[in-house]
Formats: C-alpha cells, structure tokens, sequence
C-alpha cells in the first residue's frame, strides 16, 4: 500500500472513532437506558394497572411528537396515590413549583430525518383508538414497554430499519427519499 492511502485510511479511522465516541449519538444506540431522574415504572403503570399508553402520550395519535407526560397527569393520582412515598414527595414538590422532572430522552434520530408519530400508529392500530390496538402499534417500534421497569431501545432506528417496514406490501409506507429526509 503506498503511504498516501495509509494515510487516508489511518485519518478515516480516526474519524470514526471520534464520531463513535460522541455521546449520544443519535441512532443506533440500541440498549439505550438513561438513568431517569425519578423512578417511572412502565411495568407498574402501563403493566399491572393497564393505564392505557394514550392517556399519557396524548399527542402520539395527533401529532408529530408523541411527548411526555406533564405533572397534573401523574397528579391525577398521585394527590392521593403513594403520598408518602419519597418520590412521589418529589413529584409534588415540582408540582407546586411549577417545575417539570427533567426526563432524558430514550429515542433520538438525526435532526435531517422526518418522523411523524400520527401517521404511523393511525395506520398500525388500523384506524382504531381501542388501547389494546394502539399498545400493539406502539410495540412494533419500542418493544413491550408494558414490560420495562425502566425504558430502553429496542430497535436501532436505522434507515435500514424504516425501509424494512416501508417495503412490506401491508405496510406500503414511502421510500422515496424526501419523504423521510428535508
Ligand atoms: C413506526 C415506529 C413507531 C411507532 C409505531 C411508535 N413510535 Fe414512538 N418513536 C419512534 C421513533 C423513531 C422515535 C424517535 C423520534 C425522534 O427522535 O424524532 C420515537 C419517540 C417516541 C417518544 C419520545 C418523544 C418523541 O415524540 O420523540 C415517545 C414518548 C414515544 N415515541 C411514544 C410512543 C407511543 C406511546 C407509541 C404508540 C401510541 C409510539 N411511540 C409508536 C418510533 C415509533
Ligand atoms: C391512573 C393513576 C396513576 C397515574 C396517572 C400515575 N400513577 Fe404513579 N402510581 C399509581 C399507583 C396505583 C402506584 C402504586 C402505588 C403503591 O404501590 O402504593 C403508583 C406508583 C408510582 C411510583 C412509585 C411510588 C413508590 O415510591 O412506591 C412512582 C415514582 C410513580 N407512580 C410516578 C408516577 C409519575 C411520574 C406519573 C406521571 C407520569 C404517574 N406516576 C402517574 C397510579 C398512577
Ligand atoms: C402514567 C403515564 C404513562 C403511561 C400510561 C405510559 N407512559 Fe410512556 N412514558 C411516561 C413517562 C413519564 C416517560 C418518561 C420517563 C421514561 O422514559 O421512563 C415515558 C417514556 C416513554 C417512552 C420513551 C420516550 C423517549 O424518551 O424516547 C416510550 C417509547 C413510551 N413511554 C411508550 C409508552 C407506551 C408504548 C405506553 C403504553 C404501553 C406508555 N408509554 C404508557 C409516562 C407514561
Ligand atoms: C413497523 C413498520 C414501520 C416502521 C418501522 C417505520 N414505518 Fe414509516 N410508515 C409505516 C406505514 C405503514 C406508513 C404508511 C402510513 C399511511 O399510509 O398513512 C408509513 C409512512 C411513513 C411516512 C409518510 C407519512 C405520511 O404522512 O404520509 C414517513 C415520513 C415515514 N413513514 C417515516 C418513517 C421513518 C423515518 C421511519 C424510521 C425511523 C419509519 N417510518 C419506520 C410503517 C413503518
Ligand atoms: C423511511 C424513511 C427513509 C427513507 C425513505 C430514506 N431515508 Fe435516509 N435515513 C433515514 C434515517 C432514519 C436515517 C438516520 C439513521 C441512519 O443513518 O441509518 C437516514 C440516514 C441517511 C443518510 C445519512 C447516513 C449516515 O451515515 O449519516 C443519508 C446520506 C441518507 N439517509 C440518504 C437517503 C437517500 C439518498 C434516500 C433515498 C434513496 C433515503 N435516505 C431514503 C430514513 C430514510
């Protein structure tokens, strides 16, 4: 090899090192678990007391953000639900304060892709809004969340993810590629 193309080699080495190490990178962080700084428990919530996901992420069926929670949906409870538990003492601190708790995002893409929430789970719970139907629609890109104790990523979110999606013929979802890039 001559020294010139071991240069280019060593210095695009270095370069994908440097972009490995940037955190968090978005995409392709699959196992992605941020420590939250309360601990919300899907498992118990959405599990055990089966509060239906659209109670909480009220915008996924509307808009483009599914968003998180703000603290008078937790507050529709926890008034008089698990009062005296530490967290929960948290919670209504910043509730009276008028603060919000500082979730850290799970899920990222770049900022060049376009995802939107609504058009998806409309068409992957078949028009319906039944929470069992929208769980499942939900399911097919987080994984069974109804099962986490904390929230992690079970798919990449790669392109490659989306178009394996897109081409199947149930599915008929775009790829052409300004649909999902600006
Ligand atoms: C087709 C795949 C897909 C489906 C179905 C889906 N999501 Fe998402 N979700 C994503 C992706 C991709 C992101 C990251 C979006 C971004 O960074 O722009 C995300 C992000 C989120 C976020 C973080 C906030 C936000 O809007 O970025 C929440 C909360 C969320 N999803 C909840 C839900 C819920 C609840 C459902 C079912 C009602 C659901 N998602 C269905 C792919 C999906
Ligand atoms: C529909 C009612 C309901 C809503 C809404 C709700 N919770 Fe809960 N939550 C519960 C119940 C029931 C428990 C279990 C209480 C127990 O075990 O004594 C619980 C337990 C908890 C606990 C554990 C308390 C402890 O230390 O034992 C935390 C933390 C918590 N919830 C946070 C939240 C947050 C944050 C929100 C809003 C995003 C929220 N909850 C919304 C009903 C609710
Ligand atoms: C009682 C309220 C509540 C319910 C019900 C609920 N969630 Fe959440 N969800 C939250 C809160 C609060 C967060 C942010 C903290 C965290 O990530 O654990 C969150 C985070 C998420 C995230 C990660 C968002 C990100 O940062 O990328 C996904 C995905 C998600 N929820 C999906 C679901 C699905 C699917 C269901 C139904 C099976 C559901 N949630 C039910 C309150 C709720
Ligand atoms: C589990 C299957 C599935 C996955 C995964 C998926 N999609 Fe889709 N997507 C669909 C379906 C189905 C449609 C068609 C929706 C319709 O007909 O309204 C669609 C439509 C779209 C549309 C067009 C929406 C509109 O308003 O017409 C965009 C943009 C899009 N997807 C982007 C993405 C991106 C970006 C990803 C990956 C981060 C992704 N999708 C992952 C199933 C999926
Ligand atoms: C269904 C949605 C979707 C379609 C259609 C799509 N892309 Fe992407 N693209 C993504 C997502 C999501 C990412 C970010 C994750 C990744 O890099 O894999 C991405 C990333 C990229 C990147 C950056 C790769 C990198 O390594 O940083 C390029 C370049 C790109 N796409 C080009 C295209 C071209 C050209 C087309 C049309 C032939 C296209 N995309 C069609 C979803 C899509």
């Amino acid at each position: 090899m001559h020294n010139r193309s071991l240069i280019w080699v060593a210095s695009l080495l270095v370069a994908m090192l440097v972009a490995a190490c940037e955190k968090p990178s978005p995409g392709y962080n699959k196992g992605y678990m941020p420590t939250q700084p309360l601990p919300y428990d899907h498992s118990l919530h959405a599990g055990d007391y089966k509060i239906p996901c659209l109670y909480c992420h009220a915008q996924a069926d509307k808009s483009r953000h599914a968003t998180v929670p703000t603290l008078n949906i937790c507050m529709n409870c926890h008034k008089s639900v698990a009062v005296n538990s530490p967290h929960i003492k948290k919670l209504t601190e910043a509730y009276n304060n008028d603060e919000s708790i500082p979730w850290v995002k799970v899920h990222m893409l770049p900022d060049f892709v376009h995802f939107p929430h609504n058009a998806h789970i409309k068409k992957l719970a078949n028009g319906s809004k039944a929470p069992e139907e929208v769980k499942q629609a939900c399911f097919q890109c987080h994984g069974k969340i109804d099962q986490m104790t904390e929230v992690f990523q079970t798919k990449d979110l790669s392109m490659g993810w989306c178009l394996e999606c897109h081409r199947k013929p149930e599915s008929n979802g775009p790829q052409n590629c300004s649909a999902c890039h600006y």
